[in-house]
Formats: structure tokens, sequence, C-alpha cells
């Protein structure tokens, strides 16, 4: 699968991912090209590449007749704790500001650090284009049919192909193709509750998922979370013990909006979990093709047993995010999952899913998801360095492994929504912390999604935005003496 021209990027990954853990430390040598290229087997323009990507994120430097180092970085801002949420659940009422956000972070003339999607330019705009227009003219007969079933075969067999990158190995009849990753959690969430009902989820959570359990009058309970290691299985546990919990709705690999990602141990130890308590888990993957480490893409469904892992995912934020192809696969629910999902919209275009299968197949793929985390690596990295240099002291900042999302912890003087309208005022869109709780306990966070455009106009937004803070937190006093 790796040509020689992406093999350089697989080493890069590998050793980008051994100085983001620590393994290599700052400072430290490292082998020279020709050691360099013999442990990987490859060339040593290979090698020289290799370095040359790692320097591009700021991760090696040169240093003239000495060799390559680890790149002794500028102190960092320090990443956030894992979170503490209230033990009980709560209702969910965050509609109207998330809709507000979205479309203010999707709008012509703002420059946009609210959604969490990448750029046009991080995917094969010709390819799709070419693929769909394929699509339209082979299969024009399909144009004026009605389309009747779960998803087009053909794309539910690509899609059981594609899970196998998960670990998964799925039925394509079993697998439904959807609109959307949310349009097949709403989907699961419908199987498997009830309004009343109480779903626990990470927190803080992708406001998202908030908005499809306040739509379905669902309680959330918050878990705490660690921004590296993802959901607590001890938290999670206690809750289990202590609270009516009829379904986890969790993202295990890059939780959107800390980034982290749960190890493979606690990906076994949470498909027992679910298996003994006998509950639903469903389990958003969206994001896994675009995890550094290779053991953080595998699902937790890879080791369910029992049919209690319901999988979600979608394509859009690494294939073909305008062709709004979801798919799910229920285990045990899967036939009143089918049937909700033919009494809700019924099938799906099927061009676009012949379209999308295409896509999926493509052998390409993995070279490109490859490519799109060295991309977002150096982004990431660099919007980090911005905001320690800009926002106010005291301010922490995840430091995910994968993912264009940044979870800020700022001093607590600030106050989100203010920044967010301070911002709006310059035609800066964020995502203030209060989206991402049912609780207001992030209300002095801010998401910033660094996947989007990224040149100096960027660079120079996240820096004003770290000043509109540094200035909210001055005036917080004030303000509080003045009330
Ligand atoms: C965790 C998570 N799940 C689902 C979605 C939405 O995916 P889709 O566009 O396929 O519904 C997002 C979008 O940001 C997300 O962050």
């Amino acid at each position: 699968m790796d040509s020689p021209d992406t093999l350089y990027l697989q080493i890069a990954q590998t050793l980008a991912a051994s100085i983001r853990a620590g393994v290599l430390a700052r400072g430290e040598r490292l082998p020279s090209l020709r050691d360099l290229a013999a442990q990987h087997g490859v060339s040593l323009s290979t090698a020289v590449q290799a370095y040359r990507a790692l320097e591009d994120m700021r991760l090696v430097e040169t240093r003239p007749r000495s060799g390559f180092f680890v790149a002794a970085r500028p102190p960092l801002p320090p990443v956030p704790e894992a979170t503490q949420p209230p033990a009980d659940s709560r209702e969910v009422d965050i509609d109207k500001l998330a809709a507000y956000t979205l479309r203010l972070a999707n709008a012509e003339g703002y420059i946009s650090f609210g959604a969490a999607s990448p750029s046009a330019e991080l995917f094969n705009v010709e390819r799709i284009r070419r693929t769909v227009t394929r699509a339209a003219l082979r299969h024009r007969d399909a144009l004026c049919e009605y389309a009747l079933g779960s998803g087009h075969e053909t794309l539910r067999r690509a899609i059981a192909r594609y899970a196998l990158r998960l670990g998964c190995q799925l039925q394509p009849r079993d697998i439904v193709a959807t609109n959307s990753c949310l349009e097949s959690i709403t989907l699961c969430l419908r199987a498997v509750t009830r309004p009343g009902d109480v779903v626990a989820l990470e927190s803080p959570t992708y406001f998202g998922f908030l908005e499809i359990l306040q739509s379905l009058h669902l309680r959330a309970l918050e878990i705490p979370t660690h921004p590296r290691d993802g959901l607590s299985l001890d938290a999670l546990e206690l809750a289990l013990d202590t609270q009516p919990v009829k379904a986890l709705l969790v993202s295990p690999t890059l939780s959107n909006p800390l980034g982290g990602s749960l190890p493979t141990a606690e990906r076994r130890r949470l498909a027992r979990l679910v298996r003994t308590r006998g509950i639903a888990l469903i389990e958003d993957v969206l994001h896994n093709d675009l995890a550094e480490q290779e053991d953080r893409r595998r699902a937790v469904r890879s080791f369910d047993t029992s049919g209690h892992v319901m999988l979600c995912g979608s394509f859009s934020k690494t294939l073909a995010p305008g062709l709004r192809v979801g798919w799910l696969e229920a285990g045990r629910w899967t036939e009143p999952v089918r049937r909700m999902k033919m009494a809700t919209s019924g099938a799906q275009t099927t061009f676009v899913e012949l379209a999308m299968a295409e896509l999926l197949n493509h052998t390409g793929n993995e070279a490109a998801f490859r490519q799109m985390r060295h991309t977002i690596a150096a982004r990431v990295d660099e919007a980090r360095r911005l905001i320690a240099g800009s926002f106010p002291k005291g301010t922490r900042v995840t430091d995910p492994a994968g993912g264009y999302v940044l979870w800020v912890e700022m001093p607590r003087g600030v106050d989100s929504q203010a920044l967010f309208t301070a911002c709006l005022a310059e035609r800066i869109a964020i995502a203030p912390g209060t989206l991402f709780s049912a609780t207001d306990r992030y209300r002095h966070c801010v998401r910033l999604g660094v996947g989007g455009r990224w040149d100096d106009t960027q660079r120079h937004a996240l820096m004003r935005i770290g000043e509109l803070a540094r200035a909210l937190l001055a005036a917080a006093p004030a303000l509080r003496e003045a009330a």
C-alpha cells in the first residue's frame, strides 16, 4: 500500500509520534541520514524527505556539521487536567447557541475557528468531482429510479472493506447507509432510548451530540474525560453503579473537543463493560483515520463479542464532506435501526452512494490520510505556539495526537461568550466552551478548529483572540467591583 513517494511520511509520522509522546526527548540526537535509511530499509533521499517533513512540523532541527536533533521547542502552555463534571444527569438546552455559532462558523467574510472540519485544499477536490461526474453518467438510470433499501450493495461492501481498517469484520448486509454520522447516531439513540432516559458521554462533548439529546428529550450524564486518554472508565463504572444509564455515546478516538483517545486496553475494557452491564455503546468513529497512533484507530467494536456496540461513521472529515454519506452498523439493534431509517428518510441518492464507494475503494486513501494527518499536525503545533504567546497567562491548551481541534482553558475570569461576542465584532468566529456541556462549567474555555484555511490572516486572527481574552481578563475585576 505504501508507495515510495509516501514512505517518508510514514517514517516522519512514526518519529513525530515518539517525539510528541516524549519517548525522544527535546535536544536528543537523532540517527544520521545513513542510519535512518538503513533502519527503515529506504533510500537516502527518502530519509532526507522524512527529516525535512519533521523540520516542517518544527519537531526536528538540523545543526550544521552535527546532524539532526529533536527540536528544543519553546515552552508551550501546559495541557488541561482531566475534567470533573457533576455526578448527576442534566437536561440539555444548547440548541439556539449551537445554531448561531455554526451559522457564523461557515459565514462568508468571517475568519473561522468555530467549525471542526478540514478546508477544501486538504481534499482531492478534482478526484471527487471526476468520480461524481462519472457515477452520474454511468448510472444515469438511477437518477429516475426510486431508491429503496439500506444503501447500494456496492457501497455497503466498500464500507465493510473500509471497516477492516478499524479492526472490524462487518457483513455488508448489516450496514445501513445514512446521510451523515449525526443521522446514524440519532437513529441508534432512538432505537435504544425513550424520552427522559439518561445517556452518558464524555465531558466536554461535541455539541452536535448535545443537540441530538435535546431534540430527543434525553438527559446528559457527563463523565470525567482526560485530554490524552479520553473517557475515564473508572468514573464511568462508578456512574453506572449509581445512575440509570440507558446508553453511552462516545468518540473513543479523538473525542471532540478534547482530542483524547482511549488506549487499547481501555477499549477492550469498555467493550467488556457494556457487555456485562447490558447497555448500548454508540461508538462514533468519524475521526479514527486522523489519529496519529495506529493502535488508536482501532474501534472498540473490534473487541465486542455480544453486539452491544453500535458503530457510526461518515466520510465528512476525511474523504468527501460534500457528498453527505454516513453509515452505521447497529449490532444487536440492526433490525429496529434499519426500520427506523426507512420510516424516517428512506434510502439515499444512488449515484452519490456509488461515487462514495468508488472513492472509498481508491487505493491511495491511506497515503492521503497520512498526508492530511501530517499537514494538520504541523498546523496544530503552530497554533499551540501562537496561543502560548498571545493568550492570558495561565491558559492551558490540549496537545491532541491527531485532528484539528484545540481546547483552550483560560483563567476563570475570561467569559468565553463575551470573548465570542468580542471576536464577532472583528469577524472572527470561535466556539465558546458553554456549547460543549449541559452544565456551565466550561464558560472559561473555547474550542478552536484549525483545520480550515491556514495563512497569515488566520495566524494574526488567532493572536488577536488571545489579545481580546487578555483584555477581558484585565477588565474582569473592574466589572466585578462595578456590579
Ligand atoms: C464527533 C463528531 N461526530 C459527528 C460529527 C458530524 O459528522 P457528519 O457531518 O457526518 O454528521 C462531527 C462534526 O464535527 C463530530 O465532531
